[in-house]
């Protein structure tokens, strides 16, 4: 694997043919954080904001993935394709192995990549990336995967090439998502009800903390090992309980005295969440939006002090939303430590908000806050010129 130099990449953008151009959304979650990986229930969608992507096909062995927006190359031998010590690498090289692991032949490609989503803001531009790219390598090579094959390509990229073991909300939303819903996903049964995102006159509003703690990735694995360990102590009693999801609150305090008490406390929050989600998705479908937020605030409050992956720049936002009546739900979003909280905000509230909890966030912390609306949105898709 070699990085060409940067005077190359110029001659190399000249020279494209583009045989196909895919965009591939972030995403964000209205309620259900951390219940994917114990198959529990999520609300995401795709939105407005994208990674473009360009391919071609060269006809030789070699593979050339350019990051416009980095400013770096990505070169290798599709017949050698192993992990590199480049995070950013490991989402391509990743993809790329999962797909020959299931037996696809692709061919020699160049690939040029712009991103227009905020990295490690808790809107999955890492999903983003991995899914366009299994799409795109899908269409150019008549690979024949489905969409459901490239979430779990993606997904898989991440568990073995990236080593994060997350769930599967993420690529599922960057792909199946349709413009003007949202998405409820059952993550044991993998089935999904698209719901209208009726708003009305509210709309989704993301404030970027523009911090991202080093701790993520580590705290992510371990939340998922404590969720792992209740579950194979409940499933001495009960061996039909594979996960948190089919786990119950009463057998939840039977082994409470034989599992760690924080590990405890997380699985209380996981159980929590779930319920909160069902509850959610009833009130968004009375179109009792009230209701809705106020079990994002829920949310937020278990994620705070349960399962305890927020960081005091999120839970500043959270609660400085309190003092906003139109705003009537926030909450952090994604893995946590850091990234976007998300905010349900009536329109004519926005600016003033936005306004105001820049200011704040500026005095608190010194840091510049950044904002942006949301719109649900189409999933990863090609697009026709
Ligand atoms: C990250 C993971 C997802 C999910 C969220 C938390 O975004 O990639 O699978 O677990 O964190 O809900």
């Amino acid at each position: 694997m070699s990085t060409q130099t940067s005077s190359s990449y110029s001659q190399f953008v000249a020279d494209f043919k583009t045989d196909l151009k895919v965009t591939s959304p972030g995403r964000i979650n209205l309620i259900g954080e951390h219940t994917d990986y114990n198959n529990g229930f999520v609300l995401p969608t795709a939105i407005d904001k994208h990674i473009v992507f360009q391919f071609q096909k060269n006809g030789t062995d070699i593979c050339n993935v350019y990051s416009a927006t980095f400013d770096k190359m990505l070169q290798f031998n599709i017949n050698e394709v192993k992990q590199s010590d480049k995070e950013w690498e490991n989402y391509i090289l990743g993809v790329v192995n999962q797909i020959q692991l299931k037996g696809k032949i692709v061919g020699g490609f160049n690939c040029i990549i712009e991103s227009y989503l905020p990295m490690g803001s808790g809107i999955s531009s890492s999903a983003a990336l991995e899914c366009g790219l299994a799409y795109g390598l899908n269409e150019i090579f008549n690979l024949g995967l489905t969409k459901f094959d490239i979430v779990k390509i993606g997904q898989k990229a991440e568990h073995t090439f990236v080593g994060t073991q997350c769930g599967i909300m993420d690529q599922f939303a960057s792909v199946m998502s349709e413009k003007g819903h949202v998405i409820l996903l059952d993550c044991e049964s993998i089935e999904h009800q698209l719901i209208p995102a009726d708003f009305g006159d509210y709309q989704v509003l993301l404030l970027n903390t523009n911090v991202s703690h080093n701790l993520a990735d580590s705290a992510y694995n371990t939340r998922v090992a404590e969720c792992a360990s209740v579950v194979k102590a409940i499933a001495v009693n009960y061996p039909e309980v594979t996960s948190l999801r089919q786990a119950t609150t009463a057998m939840l305090e039977e082994v409470k005295a034989k599992v760690a008490a924080i590990a405890f406390q997380r699985a209380k929050y996981v159980l929590e969440e779930n319920k909160r989600v069902e509850k959610a998705v009833a009130a968004l479908k009375e179109g009792n939006l009230t209701v809705f937020g106020e079990f994002m605030y829920g949310s937020h409050n278990g994620l705070q002090n349960d399962y305890e992956v927020s960081c005091a720049e999120l839970d500043f936002l959270v609660e400085f939303s309190k003092n906003y009546d139109q705003v009537l739900g926030a909450r952090m979003m994604g893995g946590g430590f850091g990234g976007c909280t998300i905010n349900l905000i009536h329109k004519d509230g926005v600016d003033d908000f936005v306004v105001d909890a820049t200011k704040a966030y500026k005095e608190k912390f010194n840091i510049d806050l950044t904002s942006f609306t949301a719109v649900p949105s189409q999933g990863t898709a090609t697009v026709n010129s």
